[in-house]
Order: structure tokens, then C-alpha cells, then sequence
């Protein structure tokens, strides 16, 4: 199986897509590496400090099997899993202003995760996609609940909406 961990950055798709590839015995792809390797990154937006990438190109991209990817745009790929980690916006605020990132960045972030981009982008195009609340769970509990949905072919479940569970922009 190809598993694609995607969400908002400081969700914690590293800690937890390296944690779940070591539990299945899986190959840990980070999707920047890769689309650099496959001459993907058309550019770099500098207002965003972030690579340009082409989404309709990963949608064809091939990655080798038994593998766990790790990207905000691992939802384009083509897998048999989506697993789009979610944590409260504030929580997000937090981890990404503890990595020093600026304010415009942080918001436009913070906005992202409250609207769930990444969660509605993966179930726009593709079934088998869950949506895991890390924000009070360890990234080892989450990998092993990640594992445990696997194993028992849970690959799907509704996505997580911040204002239903309280929280107020
Ligand atoms: N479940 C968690 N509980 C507490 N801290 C966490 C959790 N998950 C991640 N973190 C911390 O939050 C920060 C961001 O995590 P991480 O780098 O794994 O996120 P990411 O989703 O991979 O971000 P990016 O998209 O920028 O690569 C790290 O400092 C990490 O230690
Ligand atoms: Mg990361």
C-alpha cells in the first residue's frame, strides 16, 4: 500500500509518517525530497518562502510501494490511503510560532487548518481518506492508532470540523 500523510504544517506529518512506516515495516518518502528528485518544483514563491509545485503532476507521480509519504501535498498523490492529520488552529499557531515562522505565514496557516484544506482537497479526489485530531495525542499514540485503523481496514471517517467542536476564530 501507498499511505499519503498530509495536513497543515505542525500537525506533525513527520513525527507521526515516520512512526507509522517503522510500524509497518514501510519505506518514509518526504514528498519535497522527492518532487525535487523529479524535477517538480517549478519555482519558489518568496512572499510564502515556500517551493512551487505542480499538483496535476503528483497526481501521476509514481512512488514505489509499501511506502509512507510525508507532505502538505501528499493528498494529491495517488494512494490507497489519505491520512490528513489535523490539530485545534491554535495549536497550530503555537507550533508554528515556536518555529519562528511570520505572522502573515502563521495566519494564512491557521486559516488553512480551520477551513481544513488539505482534508477537503484529498476527499474532493479520492476516497479512503481520514482525518486524525492530533492536538492533544502523542505522535506515538497516533501512529499506533493510524496503524490499528490500517490493520482493521478502516481507511475512512468523516472530517473534522473546528467550529462544530467549539473552537471560535
Ligand atoms: N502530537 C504532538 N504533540 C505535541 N507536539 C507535536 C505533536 N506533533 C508534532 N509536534 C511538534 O510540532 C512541531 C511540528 O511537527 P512536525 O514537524 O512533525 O509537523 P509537520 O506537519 O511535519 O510540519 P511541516 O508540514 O512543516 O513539515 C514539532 O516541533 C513537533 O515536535
Ligand atoms: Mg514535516
Amino acid at each position: 500500500m501507498i499511505i499519503a500523510v498530509s495536513g497543515t504544517p505542525g500537525t506533525g506529518k513527520t513525527e507521526v509518517a515516520r512512526l507509522l512506516a517503522a510500524l509497518l515495516d514501510y519505506s518514509y518518502i518526504d514528498l519535497n525530497e522527492l518532487c525535487e528528485h523529479a524535477g517538480l518544483i517549478s519555482g519558489v514563491d518568496r512572499a510564502r518562502d515556500a517551493k512551487l509545485v505542480d499538483t496535476n503532476k503528483l497526481k501521476t507521480l509514481h512512488v514505489s510501494d509499501n511506502a509512507v509519504v510525508d507532505g502538505h501535498l501528499a493528498h494529491y498523490l495517488k494512494a490507497d490511503v489519505y491520512v490528513i492529520l489535523r490539530a485545534n488552529p491554535d495549536v497550530v499557531r503555537q507550533r508554528m510560532e515556536q518555529r519562528g515562522w511570520n505572522p502573515k505565514k502563521v495566519g494564512e496557516n491557521v486559516e488553512a487548518e480551520l477551513i481544513g484544506v488539505c482534508s477537503v482537497e484529498a476527499r474532493e479526489l479520492w476516497d479512503n481518506v481520514m482525518d486524525v485530531d492530533t492536538s492533544t495525542l502523542m505522535p506515538q499514540k497516533a501512529a499506533r492508532m493510524i496503524y490499528n485503523w490500517i490493520m482493521r481496514k478502516r481507511f475512512a471517517n468523516d472530517p473534522i470540523d473546528w467550529t462544530l467542536k467549539g473552537y471560535e476564530p
